[in-house]
């Protein structure tokens, strides 16, 4: 029995249909090239009939990418399937994933139809698919609450038309792990023409059930598994790459393998959280802040003596790197630059000067400065240069004051300032800078996170701000939380070009 278990992410279909997570088409890329370097077999890149972004995203996606199949996503409908068709033109290895509701719910209150005609748009659906690409995922939603014999014939049915993967999604995450590991064996044993289709499970997490629905669905014979980094998707989530890719991993005897390097699975999870600017809750599985942390004395004790008396995973397996190593303000450039090549960082003299003395005046603020410290540094200095720069800002605040900024900023060797006041100093800054820039931008999503703990903490800030109908992101870090704001929103106005 094949027990390779594909991994399809879907982190940048379904797990970008959070409210305020959508990422733009470099984002995407950037997540992509990482998914490739993560080992997984398919990315579902999008959804390109539901907006020019999303189009454009699957094109770029399937440029970039290699290995794994890109997939787009469609609806039961001719023109999403074409413009899917046209947005995959481009990839090596491709997928249209197209479906329709099979649940009483779907077919009565929201497709206003009967069984048969769902029936029949589904294997239309497919044999359109078909006539574009040789690899047809066919999707059966709210799959998790549709009778088993009417699933079973659906299932028969687009296999028959053409499907190569059958998607089984519980779209709802209403089922007991039980349930839905049944349901795969029902279509295991009853539909005739199984053999020919990879059976896929699709799990959201309504009821913390995903990954344990998962597992059972492929303990029952499914071979695919459609995830996302950190469980992120609508409302409740989606079932989590990571969670399932170590429990297979963790329990020898189920005896599954896949496809995944698991030690990319932390600065996966990492990126996307920072892009998608969603903080990763610390007690998460396997990628939580606190998911390796022993806190308690007797466990300490006990991890140093056998690290297995409290750890099932060891962390070096999932990227989490041992012992964090600690600069302080006494560090010198050489083992600062023996930190950085640790964690991947090769830099010239100049840069390393520039990253030491920005290190230096971190130190001087922040007494410990740990890995998460210095990737900021690093990634900060690879990107060079922003076209507008902070110069200074100062501002007034506190309990029985009108809160008052003043920014200074430099643009193309020019220095310009203003002071503007607003209700708190973050409010009064963004006023000055927008006074300043005179662009009209609208501040979308503003994100504060603290990178570790304790008050002396690197801030990090995400913005997203809006500008004649187009969206820019914009990041920074600093221990002053009102700094990082006013850089971020510069960033991000920096980019409008
Ligand atoms: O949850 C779901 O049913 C989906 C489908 C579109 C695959 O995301
Ligand atoms: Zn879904």
């Amino acid at each position: 029995m094949d027990k390779k278990i594909h991994i399809f992410d879907t982190t940048l279909r379904d797990g970008e249909q959070v409210p305020g997570c959508q990422l733009n088409t470099i984002e995407k890329i950037e997540i992509a090239r990482q998914l490739e370097k993560l080992g997984v077999d398919i990315i579902e890149a999008g959804f390109p009939i539901s907006s020019p972004g999303d189009f454009n995203s699957v094109v770029e996606i399937s440029k970039t990418v290699e290995k794994p199949v890109v997939c787009a996503l469609t609806r039961a409908v001719d023109k999403d399937i074409e413009v899917a068709a046209d947005s995959l033109k481009f990839a090596k290895r491709k997928r249209i994933h197209t479906g329709i509701g099979t649940s009483e719910f779907h077919i009565k209150n929201k497709l206003k139809s009967n069984r048969e005609d769902i029936l029949k748009r589904a294997v239309a659906a497919v044999k359109l698919s078909r006539k574009f690409v040789d690899d047809v995922e066919f999707y059966a939603e709210d799959a998790g609450r549709t009778e088993n014999e009417y699933l079973a014939r659906v299932i028969e049915a687009v296999i028959k038309a053409g499907a190569t993967v059958v998607n089984i999604p519980d779209t709802t995450g209403y089922c007991l792990p039980g349930e839905y590991g049944e349901k795969i064996a029902f279509l295991v044993n009853n539909v005739p023409n199984i053999d020919k289709a990879v059976i896929s499970t699709h799990c959201h997490n309504d009821l913390g059930m995903a990954t344990a629905n998962t597992l059972a669905g492929i303990i029952s014979g499914a071979r695919q598994v459609e995830v996302t980094i950190n469980g992120i998707g609508e409302r409740a989530g989606n079932t989590s790459l990571e969670e399932v890719v170590m429990a297979l991993k963790s329990h020898h005897s189920l005896d599954y393998e896949t496809g995944i390097d698991t030690k990319q699975i932390m600065k996966t999870s990492k990126l996307v959280s920072t892009l998608m600017r969603m903080p990763v809750q610390p007690n998460k599985a396997i990628v939580g802040r606190n998911a390796f942390a022993h806190s308690s004395g007797i466990h300490q004790d006990g991890v140093l003596k056998d690290r297995q008396n409290y750890e099932i995973i060891d962390p070096a397996d999932v990227g989490v790197r041992e012992s964090a190593i600690v600069l302080t303000a006494r560090s010198g450039r050489a083992a600062l630059k023996h930190r950085l090549q640790i964690l991947g960082y090769e830099f010239g003299n100049d840069e390393l000067e520039d990253v030491y003395s920005r290190f230096l005046d971190l130190a001087d603020r922040k007494k410990d400065i740990g890995d998460e410290d210095l990737e900021i540094l690093a990634g900060r200095e690879k990107k060079g240069k922003p076209p507008i720069e902070l110069v200074s800002l100062q501002v007034m605040c506190g309990k029985s004051t009108i809160p008052t900024a003043t920014v200074q900023v430099s643009f193309k060797g020019d220095v310009f300032t203003e002071t503007a006041s607003g209700n708190g100093p973050i409010d009064a800054s963004f006023t000055a800078v927008k006074n300043l820039v005179k662009r009209r931008v609208r501040l979308e999503e503003f994100l504060i996170q603290a990178i570790t703990r304790g008050s002396d903490d690197l801030g990090k800030v995400h913005v997203q701000i809006e500008h004649k109908g187009d969206n820019y992101y914009g990041f920074s870090a600093h221990t002053d939380i009102v700094t990082a704001s006013v850089e971020a929103f510069l960033d991000a106005i920096g980019k409008i070009s």
